[in-house]
């Protein structure tokens, strides 16, 4: 059965699309909207066509199976320009989300009607594309090469009605009912004798001049800084800059031979795993089964750092947050915090006042443990010992319903020990937040041994309503995210021992493409932070473990990074201006005299090398325990946590790009001299004896 079918009413053809759930672009979509146009083109009654999508949305994009790769003729580009050629007025009657491809139709028609709750969008860059069929020459040509070039290169969301004032489309429609639409609308423009009108031959709003050139110039300089690692922003930008000097069945093509270097670029195949990465961190087994409560009341205990970031991050889901801490002055304190965090966003115009006012109505604070009886899920961010955060959830276990979820924040600590000093244990789960946690989408939900499937569905739903990307992880030490961290941080301090710079590691690490370096991470995230940990597990540390004590010099210093105003960095009022700390050179030299260690040079691969190395290898270590369910997750995690570039997929995808074999062989080879840290794990000796990948896990 065609996707694609029409009906005639009077003079006008109505052409209907239906490929459920959101109508996406494929080859049978393609190959029916082609034929249904070629049929109709040669009927000489039809004045008019609307084309139309009902159902959820307008086209809103390619299939995914097509995702970025060479698809099967007839490619969407030639339809659109069959599309614009037609001698009929052609209407798109738009609602939903006609992003992508689906835009590119819409803007292949002569005019354009939006239903109100319309979005659209040519999010392509963030696939490591660029818009191929006629997008990158048409949508300057609506609303002028600025506004088409900022939504290119951000991929943003454009609502209707600013859609229609930077004229992408002509009319928002009184109601969502997108035939009717079409129809109406097709039926007004034929009786006020309008004409077919070619996007291709609107000029009003482009133009090869100097102030174009200037324009094009800023945003090319701002893509070397912003998009220096990726492809796709720059051949947009090309795309659009050729564009103007060329005739446009010439700048169709220039366009169609620049998308086909984004598909061939090494940043498309990163940022397609990461897309469907960040859509497979739902598949986990609890979820097949497990029936999601009803969150209405949150409670959240402790109002520091991440305290204040969970209840913003909860407010602005719409629950109801009341906040626990320990006197008045906390509370005075983290009240502060919120209330000037909305202001910023107020002042940035992101929020209205009223908006502001509103969230803050959802928040109060007390010191009384007791006010909590009523809430359905409690996020306890206290403090990370063991022995504090046990104390709470006795009180917890007395105050509050049995239903009640109770969600411990910790970074590190046992959520299994956790749960030992409550009645009904299914419900503790672990929900782990990253700092600011009002902004970072990563929540690592981590699953305790006798958490309930209900709980975890739960929880996972919560993100959904908080837009956070959830990632189920098992109970270890520091769960997917920190266990990982940990070791390639271990491992970064084993090379500065030997002689590498902290801050060419942090240069190498930035120029891999990461947001940041360790010891940069180390100075924002506070120094004392890792100090302590290292103390806790001093008592279980083995004898012949390699232990450096440079990070204990800087902290016994009381250069704890940001915080202190001095760390691996010093900092001023601009902490984003990287001036490294000239002491902290002596301290590296100090202590590899102590420890009777030959500084060895260190050249840029030689760090790469080892701190993906580190990486990887405890990455695989998580997935022989089952602590991670799929190489992809950890992906999802190091993208969406810690600052791991999203087009080089992760740090799973990118073993499997550069080769296990090259990743064990290097391993191998570290593990000569230091066989505790380095001991080849099994499940990579597997995979590669095996000729598999990580993606074969998947
Ligand atoms: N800071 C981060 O980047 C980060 C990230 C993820 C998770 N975490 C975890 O979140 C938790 C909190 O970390 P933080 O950085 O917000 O610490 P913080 O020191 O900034 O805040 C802890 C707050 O808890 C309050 N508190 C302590 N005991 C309390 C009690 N019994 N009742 C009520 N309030 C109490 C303290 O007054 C303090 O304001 C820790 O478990 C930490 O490991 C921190």
């Amino acid at each position: 059965m065609s996707l694609v079918k029409y009906k005639i009413i009077e003079e006008i053809a109505l052409i209907e699309i239906s490929n459920p759930p959101v109508n996406a672009i494929s080859a049978a979509v393609r190959i029916g909207l082609l034929e249904t146009i070629k049929n109709l083109s040669i009927n000489e009654k039809i004045k008019a066509i609307v084309i139309t999508a009902p159902e959820r949305t307008f086209l809103a994009g390619a299939d995914i199976k097509e995702f970025g790769k060479k698809v099967d003729a007839p490619i969407l580009g030639k339809i659109c320009d069959k599309i614009e050629s037609l001698n009929k007025i052609v209407v798109a009657s738009l609602h939903g989300t006609p992003l992508g491809g689906g835009l590119e139709v819409a803007m292949s028609a002569h005019y354009r009607i939006a239903a109100p709750n319309t979005k659209v969008g040519l999010p392509e860059v963030l696939l490591g594309i660029l818009p191929g069929a006629g997008g990158t020459q048409r949508l300057p040509r609506l609303c002028g090469v600025n506004m088409a070039l900022d939504m290119m290169l951000t991929g943003k969301h454009v609502p209707a009605k600013e859609a229609l004032s930077s004229g992408i489309i002509d009319k928002i429609a009184e109601n969502n009912n997108t035939i009717d639409n079409g129809i109406e609308y097709a039926k007004k423009l034929l009786k006020d004798g309008f004409k077919p009108r070619p996007t291709s031959q609107i000029q009003n709003k482009i133009s090869d001049t100097k102030e174009t050139s200037e324009l094009i110039l800023k945003f090319k300089d701002t893509a070397s800084k912003k998009y220096k690692n990726l492809f796709s922003p720059h051949a947009i930008i090309r795309s659009v800059e050729e564009g103007l000097k060329l005739d446009f069945p010439d700048a169709i093509s220039n366009e169609r031979k620049l998308f086909e270097e984004c598909i061939e670029s090494p940043q498309r195949q990163g940022l397609i795993h990461s897309f469907f990465a960040e859509r497979a961190n739902t598949k986990i087994p609890e979820l097949k089964e497990g029936k999601a409560i009803d969150l209405n009341k949150i409670g959240i205990i402790g109002g520091g750092t991440m305290g204040t970031g969970i209840s913003m991050a909860a407010m602005n889901a719409g629950f109801n947050v009341i906040m626990v801490e320990q006197n008045d002055e906390a509370i005075q304190k983290a009240k502060a915090k919120i209330n000037s965090t909305y202001d910023r966003s107020v002042k940035l115009n992101r929020i209205t006042t009223e908006q502001k006012n509103k969230t803050m109505d959802m928040f109060s604070a007390t010191t009384n443990l007791s006010d909590l009886k009523d809430r359905d899920l409690i996020i306890e961010a206290v403090f990370e010992n063991m022995d504090v955060k046990k104390e709470v959830f006795v009180k917890l276990n007395q105050i509050c319903s049995q239903d009640c979820i109770l969600a411990s924040n910790t970074s590190y600590l046992n959520v299994n020990e956790i749960a030992t000093v409550v009645d009904n244990p299914s419900r503790v789960i672990g929900l782990h937040f990253f700092s600011p946690a009002n902004i970072m989408k990563l929540l690592e939900v981590v699953v305790a041994e006798k958490t309930s499937k209900d709980t975890v569905a739960t929880a996972f739903n919560l993100a959904k309503k908080m837009k956070k990307v959830p990632v189920r992880s098992g109970v270890c030490d520091g769960f997917i995210g920190n266990r990982i961290l940990s070791k390639y941080l271990v491992g970064t301090y084993h090379m500065v021992e030997d002689g590498a710079s902290p801050f060419h590691v942090d240069k190498v690490i930035r120029d891999f493409g990461c947001a940041m370096g360790i010891f940069q991470v180390i100075d924002l995230a506070g120094g004392d932070i890792g100090w302590a940990t290292r103390k806790r597990k001093a008592p279980f540390r083995h004898k012949d473990d390699r232990y450096v004590q440079i990070p204990d010099r800087v902290c016994e210093r009381g250069w704890f990074g940001q915080k202190t105003s001095k760390g691996y960095y010093l900092y001023g009022e601009n902490v984003d201006f990287l001036s490294p700390n000239p002491e902290i050179e002596i301290i590296c030299e100090q202590e590899r005299k102590r420890a009777g260690i030959t500084p060895k040079k260190f050249d840029d691969t030689e760090i790469l090398d080892k701190y993906i190395a580190a990486m990887v290898y405890e990455g695989t270590k998580i997935l022989s325990e089952q602590i991670a369910l799929k190489p992809s997750d950890i992906d999802v995690v190091f993208t969406n946590g810690y600052g791991f570039p999203k087009w080089r997929g992760g740090p799973m995808k990118y073993a499997d790009m550069i080769g296990l074999d090259k990743i064990l062989k290097n391993i191998k080879k570290y593990s000569e001299e230091d066989p505790r840290f380095w001991a080849p794990p099994k499940l990579l000796e597997d995979l590669v004896k095996q000729n598999k990948n990580f993606d074969s896990l998947n």
